[in-house]
């Protein structure tokens, strides 16, 4: 297949109608925080366990069309010996890498971070590409304060996000490009707009000069949000209204999907805020969710590291899974949460 229509198959398995995108790529930090809150050690067996039981929940691709996986999970096999691309494949579920080498601090920029990786990046998908990879996610991360982040920041990012598109579309790797705008700190959903705003524009001009290919890529990213320490919380639907304005204002509609983060909203929140943005009619892209936690942290729980408990965890994720497939279409009801 030449790498054109490779991307188009990819992007139209990816994209589906009320399907999303499960983020099962936690770090070797992050998945350590993650286990530490079910007191978990986090130890090879135990992340091997628990990557099964995600790639092995029945039925999770009525509502999951792909997920991101970790380098280590690449390796990795199931019981019966299954590489875990494969067993996501073999239910329905497109593989794909993680691939950026995570964030430092950006030089002369305080405050502001820089996601690191592109070296070496085109050999390292040909690598991930045996091993069943189909798509690839690079992560860009702007804490936000009156003055942060800096144009140098949203430059930097910006830059090696486009960078990162074009050499997966060269390998015939659907890049998902996430900028994600943090919910951490006290400003309010204005400033989160302004910021969003000013971050997608560099974005896109980025990716546009870089010759990426917007038909060929998914967005991945925050919704507009208030700071978590910030006085005011804000509704489904004014969330709803500052996202799709500011997406409005910056994404051609030529881009395959939006595909959320969930950035440290509850579970619950992520859906509702999801259901109240697919609620107001209709876009010029599908708008569907690629969270980690929102999907993820119930059957965390439910599993407790037991596996005597791997069924919990799977019944927990496919709960969430079809909760926010629902979402996908606006036909999420609060109500829902307390039944399945
Ligand atoms: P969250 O939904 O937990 O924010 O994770 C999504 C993700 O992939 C972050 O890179």
């Amino acid at each position: 297949m030449g790498t054109e229509s490779e991307l188009q198959a990819s992007v139209q398995a990816l994209v589906q109608k009320g399907k999303g995108i499960l983020a099962a790529d936690e770090s070797a930090p992050t998945i350590a925080k993650r286990f530490a809150a079910i007191g978990l050690e986090s130890n090879e067996e135990n992340r091997r366990a628990y990557r099964s039981l995600i790639l092995g929940t029945p039925a999770l691709s009525d509502s999951i069309s792909g997920v991101i996986l970790f380098e280590e999970t690449l390796m990795q096999r199931a019981d019966d010996a299954t590489p875990l691309p494969q067993l996501g494949a073999r239910m329905g579920l497109v593989p794909g890498i993680k691939v950026d080498a995570g964030k430092i601090a950006l030089a002369l920029a305080p405050g502001d971070e820089i996601t690191q990786g592109l070296d070496g990046l085109g050999k390292r998908l040909a690598g991930y590409k045996q091993q069943g990879a189909r798509f690839a996610k690079w992560r860009a991360v702007y804490n936000v304060t009156d003055t942060l982040p800096s144009r140098a920041a949203m430059q930097t990012n910006a830059h090696a996000l486009a960078r990162y598109a074009a050499i997966c579309q060269e390998q015939g790797v659907v890049p998902i490009v996430e900028p994600e705008v943090l919910i951490d700190g006290a400003h309010s959903l204005a400033r989160c707009a302004e910021v969003t705003q000013a971050v997608l524009h560099e974005v896109f001009q980025a990716l546009f000069d870089q010759r990426v290919v917007l038909e060929h890529l998914l967005l991945k990213t925050s919704m507009v949000l208030p700071g978590k320490a910030h006085a005011q919380a804000a509704t489904p639907s004014e969330v709803a209204q500052a996202t799709l304005r500011v997406l409005r204002r910056t994404v051609p509609a030529a881009v395959a999907s939006i595909n959320f983060l969930s950035g440290g909203q509850t579970p619950e929140q992520a859906s509702a805020n999801l259901d109240a943005i697919n609620r107001c009619g209709v876009q010029p892209w599908p708008l569907s969710f690629s969270y980690g936690r929102a999907l993820l942290d119930p059957a965390l729980k439910a599993w407790g590291g037991q596996a005597s408990r791997v069924r919990d965890g799977q019944s927990a994720l496919l709960k969430r899974a079809r909760l926010n497939a629902a979402a996908c279409q606006g036909r999420y009801e609060t109500a829902m949460e307390s039944s399945g």
